[in-house]
């Protein structure tokens, strides 16, 4: 559902029954469009930050504590403010904010009493970000008029999701959320977390296709996957000690060796080593506005997620297949942490209405359900919301 910031103003009065005005945030989800679980091996990463984000309304309080309402789930949660430092994990929703409020304090940022009202329209388990949407926005809206650089907000956010909420994720959510840019990729080099803004072609539409699938295996085999790449580092350095993350291990050393390194670290690393190339490819044929050439490496990283990642499933190899069969179709790829969620597509906007309807026809002909599609538009990154009186 879209979100009007006036509309949280008038949530959060309704149910903190204050009058006082709340100050909004807004963070963004992002859509990745190529080097998938590059970043935890250090590697490359290509997302954009898109239009839907999450909300966080916030005033201060004098009750001495941090009272949470997520509109998204009528919920609320409430701890002391005092104890905010000493908080242990609920596991439910108010950890991504909780986290990410002990990680400020832990910062040297005082979080005193408050009210702070949730709504997000990223959809949840869809691959688009709706955890790092809502770490940011909380780390905005907690932060305020103090600042901190913007590279330690998404530090901060990946170390909540990652220490308390459990999640061993890498940095590339919580950074687009922060960096995003309207009308541009950016380019994350996750080693030196430098980035580089990349502007995309305007004549083609970013189309996220979302499978309604979430399987419950994505954050178990998240830990597995990060695992295999680390044996993966440890069976390099018999050949090259000095090799610390597969992000040191160009494409070439890779392959004089991978038939000394088990069948699937080895397939884990390749996967890792191409994408993070074909972040790199793909920046370059955005500047050349090589569409077609766009596409295929959006293909060539669906394979390689496919067979030697193993993060796909039935439902997204199928939104996969049968869109790029599409005419105007340049290029799809599952986008995201895996196992469901979103397809992302490249699709020129002459074929955009042709395109949803075939395929929405197609998958519900063959899985009996429906998928949803969003436009995505490079949009801002975090930030504050005005709110029209
Ligand atoms: C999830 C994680 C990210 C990244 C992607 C896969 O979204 O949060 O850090 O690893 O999966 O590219």
């Amino acid at each position: 559902m879209a979100i009007v910031p006036g509309e949280i103003v008038e949530l959060f009065q309704r149910h903190f029954r204050s009058s006082g005005d709340p100050v909004v945030y807004r963070a963004p989800g992002r859509v990745n469009l190529i080097g998938e679980h590059t970043d935890y091996n250090l590697g490359y990463v290509f997302p954009i930050a898109i239009e839907m984000a999450c909300y966080a309304a916030i005033a201060p309080a004098s009750h001495g504590k941090v009272r949470l309402y997520s509109r998204d789930l009528d919920e609320r949660y409430e701890i002391q403010a005092k104890e905010i430092a000493g908080a242990k994990p609920t596991h439910s929703w108010s950890d991504y904010v909780i986290g990410v409020a002990q990680e400020l304090t832990k910062a040297g940022i005082e979080i005193g009493p408050a009210d702070i009202c949730v709504a997000s329209d990223v959809p949840t388990g869809s691959g688009l970000s709706s955890s790092a949407a809502l770490e940011i926005a909380s780390a905005v809206a907690l932060l305020g008029p103090r600042s901190l650089p913007k590279l330690e907000i998404a530090r901060l956010g990946q170390r909540a999701e990652s220490q308390f909420v459990g999640v061993p994720c890498g940095i590339m959510d919580q950074y687009a959320s922060v960096f995003g840019r309207e009308n541009a990729a950016i380019q994350i080099d996750c080693r030196s977390l430098q980035h580089e803004y990349v502007p995309l072609p305007d004549d083609a539409s970013i189309v996220a296709v979302n499978s309604m699938v979430k399987h419950e295996l994505g954050s178990s085999a998240y830990r597995e996957r990060v695992a295999e790449c680390q044996e993966a580092v440890r069976a390099i350095q018999n050949f090259q000690p000095g090799v610390q993350s597969l992000r040191d291990v160009p494409l070439s050393l890779f392959q004089q060796i991978e038939e000394h390194i088990p069948d699937v670290p080895r397939r884990r690393a390749r996967h890792v080593i191409s994408d993070s190339q074909r972040v790199l490819d793909l920046a370059a044929a955005a500047r050349a506005r090589d569409l077609p050439g766009m596409g295929r490496l959006f293909v060539a990283s669906h394979r390689s997620m496919q067979d030697d990642y193993e993060i796909s499933c039935d439902e997204i190899d199928f939104l996969v297949d049968t869109a790029i069969q599409i005419p105007g179709v340049y290029g799809a790829r599952m986008t995201g942490g895996g196992f469901g969620g979103c397809t992302v597509n490249l699709v020129a906007p002459e074929a955009r209405e042709t395109f949803e309807r075939y395929l929405c026809t197609a998958y519900r002909e063959r899985y009996g359900k429906g998928a949803a599609f969003y436009d995505c538009k490079p949009a801002a990154g975090a930030q504050r919301v005005a709110v029209d009186p």
